[in-house]
């Protein structure tokens, strides 16, 4: 990216020497300042783009959605983020309470979002999709069709499943989803369902989940989406080697469809360059960068013309939850809470 930003300074620089055209119709680069939760090479690749075509030069910072959060506070009005870009519900929704995004009207960003992705007040727009599915290795387990991820707390998966922590803000904006679906009691038995039916206690990430699958610790993990694509495509022969003996099951097609978060980002309160902010955020929901996120971070896009990677094709299209994202964040506080009282750790 560095050396992208210098080669366009060149550029630059010897387009200023050798025109004959007046020094001032050279533009000098805006700038433009994000703050970010994600680190993945997908995001950098098209940050490099977004300074190529627009002449722009991007601060990018980047650290925990907690950090950035806090960062954000601290600096108040001085703060020189731009737009702030993080993942899950549950997180945006933190960012918005928290005053830390501005709402933004733009209807070309609106006809991509579709509304169950996005802030109604436009504080944060989704970039990204991702599935909470279930993981399961089809060399030694066939699971039932028609499963819902609400079958999980049935005693007939006593010791099967595998699931990380419950301070994890995937499974509660999980939870979150059943909670809207079916009311607190019932996200609750069901929470209290799935922790007797553990395989063992939580631990580790998501893909360390399906490590624990392929080595035959349980019969079925709940995880993320991507996370099977990193691991199809590791360099680390292992993980491949998982990647390849798993297959992703999408559940409740029968039903409201599987639970789906989202990569999401919203133009900072204090944002120096609100407007340049929203021309980064379409950039990002471009078909061509939608096609990045699916193909190099194996998210499926926002964006309905981008096209989604092969590899995520081949996992099968599936009937997507479309409770609204704003409400998964929103009860986001209530699943903590029934989390703790399930004593799921
Ligand atoms: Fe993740």
């Amino acid at each position: 990216m560095y050396r992208l930003t210098g080669l366009l300074t060149i550029v630059v620089l010897l387009a200023s020497c050798s025109s004959e055209e007046p020094q001032e119709h050279v533009q000098e680069a805006q700038e433009l300042t994000v703050y970010t939760h994600r680190h993945y090479e997908a995001d950098q690749e098209l940050f490099a783009q977004f300074e190529k075509e627009h002449n722009v030069k991007l601060n990018v910072v980047n650290a925990s959605a907690d950090e950035l959060m806090n960062k954000m506070k601290s600096e108040g009005e001085l703060c020189p983020a731009d737009v702030l870009i993080t993942v899950d519900a549950g997180r945006l929704q933190r960012a918005t309470d928290q005053g830390l995004l501005q709402p933004t009207s733009n209807p070309a960003i609106e006809a991509i979002v579709p509304s169950h992705l996005r802030d109604a007040q436009g504080h944060w727009f989704a970039l990204t999709k991702r599935a909470r599915a279930i993981a399961y290795n089809a060399s030694n387990t066939t699971l039932p069709e028609g499963l819902a991820i609400e079958d999980l707390a049935a005693p007939a998966w006593k010791g099967k499943i595998l699931v990380r922590s419950s301070e994890n803000i995937y499974n509660q904006s999980l939870l979150a989803s059943l909670i809207i679906h079916h009311g607190r009691d019932s996200a609750l038995s069901w929470a209290q369902g799935v922790v007797a039916n553990m395989a063992r206690e939580p631990k580790g990430n998501d893909r360390d989940q399906m490590k624990a699958l392929y080595a035959g610790e349980g019969e079925l993990a709940i995880v993320n989406s991507y996370y099977l694509g990193k691991l199809v495509q590791s360099e680390d022969s292992l993980e491949a080697e998982v990647g390849k003996a798993i297959t992703l099951y999408f559940p409740n097609q029968d039903g409201h469809g599987a639970h789906v978060n989202i990569s999401g980002i919203g133009v900072a309160k204090h944002a120096p360059n609100a407007e340049l902010a929203q021309t980064f955020i379409a950039h990002l929901l471009s078909v061509p960068s939608q096609e990045v996120f699916s193909s190099a971070n194996f998210e499926y896009p926002v964006n309905s013309n981008a096209t989604v990677d092969p590899l995520l094709a081949s996992w099968g299209s599936f009937k997507e939850d479309d409770v609204s994202i704003a409400a998964l964040g929103a009860h986001n506080k209530e699943a903590v809470l029934v989390f703790d009282e399930a004593q799921w750790k």
